[in-house]
């Protein structure tokens, strides 16, 4: 092989372990489009520019359409990056003389961070598109759940009824919020350091700008140091995708917690569970355990690319190339994460029974009782919390006589003579009411749930 590389610097070819150790040519199957694109618009625009002929300009497009067409197979793996096993193949094809001259008025330094932004751009938006597919799923398995009971928690105790569209919104809302972070890191993506070429740019009279918007970039990125050597965006991006991880993860826990005998809430499609290979009753929900288990992968990822940066001094250094698959990685796990989590929570059996049957359990309306004694008898809250957490001990439906001989011991008179009423007492045990009295904003009472459903609705067919 003459390595069109190493032919004039160096005269001896890298040893076979030295070759794997510093190739990124695995990794770069990911960049392999995004780099004949990259190499099409800097050779149309060298040409524009004058800089190379248009006999040459057109002599390399056509040899970077056939590569295109052969597919990544065809290229030399034995060359450390795509780049150059790239421009190899050019060279094969359509000879140095114009093949050659590809490379003028740039480095691989702007090329891999040009190619990087543009396939990293293409998982973003497939993300976003994934991500509202779960919102939807998660507001539509809501909007059947307006009046379903059941007990919300603290601490993993029963602490107060709620109604499973308000547990499913607040897990809708988070992934909102995902979104609206990918779209944010999206526009700091998706700017081009084409041109900025090692790190110092160039003396060719290139235009920047027709590269940028050849490739669908909004602008090119300005200091061409900066351009080349910063990896951030990846930093956010990993950083955006850990958070959905860490979202998900928390969802996974509950749909485990859940689908245990012991809580029994939800059943998941046998389509996403496992079974055992020994105990031939199990249903697991192997599903929902691995995503726990590869949020753990993608935090990974966003600690190496941390790491990795942190302590490079500018501008390019090849370290930057150990970042690459963290990002591919950390993307991948992500988007088949939101995907799995979707599909999940479109074939989803609700057991709305036992919740219904465990909203009231461990005393979950004690607070609209303190509530109802502060709103109907007049008594500050903190005397209110003291009578029901003495009731508590005891009982978990107490009656007006239970509640009279508390408050007598507490502060020496019946609340019933100060207008505490059985039927009072009977609404503020009853689940439904405690729900349907949650009317504020955000709060789980039917008609509330409804209205911020409709609101988010409208903020996502904005986007
Ligand atoms: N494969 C390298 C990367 O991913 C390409 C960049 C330039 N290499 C170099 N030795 N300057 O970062």
């Amino acid at each position: 092989m003459s390595d069109i590389l190493r032919r004039g610097r160096l005269s001896k070819n890298p040893g076979e372990e030295m070759r794997a150790y510093t190739s990124s040519m695995e990794a770069d199957e990911w960049i392999f489009e995004a780099d004949v694109y990259v190499d099409m618009a800097h050779t149309l625009m060298l040409h524009e520019q004058e800089i190379i002929s248009a006999d040459d300009c057109s002599k390399i497009l056509f040899g970077l359409l056939q590569i295109k067409e052969e597919g990544m197979e065809m290229l030399d793996f034995s060359y450390e990056d795509i780049h150059i096993s790239l421009e190899s193949r050019l060279i094969d094809i359509i000879g140095e003389e114009a093949g050659g001259r590809m490379h003028s008025g740039r480095s691989r330094n702007d090329e891999v961070a040009t190619c990087i932004r543009f396939a990293l751009r293409s998982e973003l938006l497939s993300m976003l598109e994934d991500l509202m597919k779960l919102e939807n799923a998660l507001t539509r398995l809501a909007s059947d759940h307006f009046n379903t009971l059941m007990p919300g928690f603290t601490h993993l105790q029963h602490a107060q009824p709620t109604t499973f569209a308000h547990h499913l919104t607040a897990h809708a809302d988070a992934i909102e919020r995902d979104i609206f972070r990918i779209i944010s890191a999206y526009g700091r993506v998706n700017i081009c350091p084409l041109g900025s070429a090692a790190f110092a740019s160039t003396g060719f009279p290139i235009d920047r700008y027709t590269t940028a918007e050849r490739l669908g970039f909004s602008a090119p990125m300005t200091n061409s140091m900066d351009a080349v050597s910063s990896r951030d965006f990846l930093i956010e991006c990993a950083a955006a995708f850990s958070n959905i991880m860490i979202n998900l993860s928390r969802m996974a826990e509950e749909l485990i917690l859940w689908s245990s005998q012991e809580f029994n809430f939800i059943e998941l499609d046998d389509a996403y569970a496992s079974t055992s290979s020994i105990m031939p009753q199990k249903k697991n929900p192997d599903t929902a355990e691995l995503m726990r288990g590869k949020s753990g992968t993608v935090v990974g990822s966003l600690s190496a690319l941390l790491t990795i940066c942190k302590g490079l001094p500018l501008s390019y250094n090849r370290d930057l190339q150990e970042a690459t698959p963290h990002i591919i990685k950390s993307a991948h796990v992500t988007a088949a994460s939101v995907r799995m989590m979707t599909g999940i929570m479109e074939t989803l059996t609700v057991h709305e029974d036992v919740m219904k049957e465990k909203a009231v359990e461990g005393f979950t309306t004690a607070t609209e009782l303190a509530d109802t004694m502060v709103r109907d008898a007049g008594i500050p809250f903190r005397t209110a919390h003291q009578i029901v957490g003495t009731l508590s001990k005891t009982t978990t439906t107490p009656s007006l006589n239970e509640i009279d001989s508390v408050s007598t011991e507490v502060l020496g008179y019946k609340l019933s003579d100060k207008g505490l009423t059985e039927e009072a007492v009977a609404g503020a045990l009853d689940p439904m009411s405690n729900v349907k009295r949650r009317a504020v904003i955000g709060g789980p009472a039917p008609t509330q749930m409804r209205d911020d459903l409709s609101d988010k609705k409208k903020r996502l067919s904005a986007l």
